[in-house]
């Protein structure tokens, strides 16, 4: 295997997999000033010394920027290079499919080993990561069946298909139903009302899926799109019939607009069986841009929710203080679902111990 562009938590994830000093891995570049140097016990090389044809897969750890791994694609296939056996750190399942099959790195149903791997950040959206393990675990302590992973604002569905690799990743390791939902208008953001959904910000028609077909294509089969504004889509979606062996369990608020945070907050205004105890929430715009502030947009959404619902609050929580903090451990919360059969005590759950600085 040919690692492309390394980083350290590649490092990292070669240690966690066992394989810190294994002489099949190489390193390379394309960017000429990294060549030559030393990543842990391996040499950066130039790409002109590696044998391609003789490469059985190669591994690309850069920032997840969609124009650098085209840049990357083509600089490979001028090398001849097939883009089937390429993968990328963006796609967690399919790259540790990889080294199961050529290393044997004992990944299937293997908790353990893919709570260490979100724990040491080695992929890419550990906030997706984050909030979809911590949805699993909590659905296992349940005894549940299985569980639902949503994002609001989907846009060219790169936060969404990353979602579903995760989700591959999780069903592989907990053999538990992980299902995905995205929820957008296809058509880009609606307009603004008034100054609460930031029109110095947002525009009306910004962001439109690019090809809804083709990302459709994409998906895999237990990832629905929900297309249409979701103020008509989450009350909709709250019908499914089986929505309550797989309740909600980590929810992604990234619609940008007050407006439309008030309607995909629905989401969680279902009967309390469609919902997880406590539901990861991911909110976007917390603490990002100076203009935003809790008077408007995603945050006045949610202190709307608090004070609609008397047994259910979203709560902002700082996660992980035990790690190097990074932006988005600031954009976590919890809704707690106070009026669920567990949190009224009527429900055994096996909730001691499930800490969310364990992940
Ligand atoms: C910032 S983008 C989402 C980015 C995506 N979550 C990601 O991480 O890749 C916001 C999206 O929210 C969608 N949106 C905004 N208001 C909406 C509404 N009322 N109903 C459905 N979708 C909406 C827009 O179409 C837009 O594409």
């Amino acid at each position: 295997m040919v690692v492309v562009a390394p980083e350290e938590r590649i490092e990292k994830l070669l240690g966690l997999l066992g394989l810190y000093e294994d002489d099949r891995i190489v390193y390379t570049s394309f960017d000429p000033v990294t060549v030559g140097r030393a990543l842990g016990r391996r040499s950066i090389l130039s790409p002109e010394s590696i044998d391609f044809a003789a490469v059985d897969h190669v591994l690309i750890a850069s920032f997840d920027v969609f124009q650098e791994y085209t840049d990357i694609f083509r600089q490979l296939s001028e090398l001849q290079f097939s883009r089937e056996k390429v993968t990328s750190i963006f796609q967690p399942h399919d790259t540790l499919l990889v080294f199961e099959r050529l290393f044997s790195v004992p990944y299937r149903l293997n908790p353990g080993l893919l709570q260490a791997i979100i724990f040491n950040d080695c992929f890419e959206r550990l906030n997706y990561a984050y909030g979809a393990i911590l949805a699993v675990e909590q659905a296992r302590r349940l005894s549940l069946p299985g569980v639902t992973l949503v994002e609001t604002g989907v846009w060219t569905g790169r936060g969404l298909r990353n979602l579903c690799y995760w989700a591959s990743a999780l069903r592989y390791t907990f053999d538990l139903e992980v299902n995905v939902a995205g929820f957008d208008t296809g058509k880009g953001l609606p307009k603004c009302t008034d100054w609460r959904d930031h029109p110095e910000l947002w525009q009306e028609g910004e962001m439109v899926m690019p090809d809804l077909n083709l990302l459709r294509s994409q998906l895999p089969p237990f990832c629905t799109l929900e297309i249409g504004d979701v103020a008509e889509t989450a009350p909709r979606y709250l019908q499914k019939p089986n929505l309550s062996s797989q309740p909600i369990g980590f929810f992604a608020l990234d619609v940008d607009l007050y407006t439309s945070s008030v309607d995909a907050l629905k989401l969680l205004e279902g009967h309390p069986e469609t919902l997880l105890p406590a539901v990861g929430v991911w909110v976007d715009d917390s603490y990002v841009n100076v203009m935003q502030n809790s008077f408007c947009g995603e945050a006045l959404a949610i202190a709307e929710y608090n004070h609609r619902n008397h047994l259910r609050k979203i709560d902002m929580k700082k996660v992980r203080p035990n790690h190097a903090s990074m932006l988005w451990h600031y954009c976590f919360a919890f809704a707690h679902i106070f009026d669920h059969p567990v949190r009224q005590g009527r429900r055994p759950s096996a909730l001691i111990g499930f800490n969310h600085c364990d992940y």
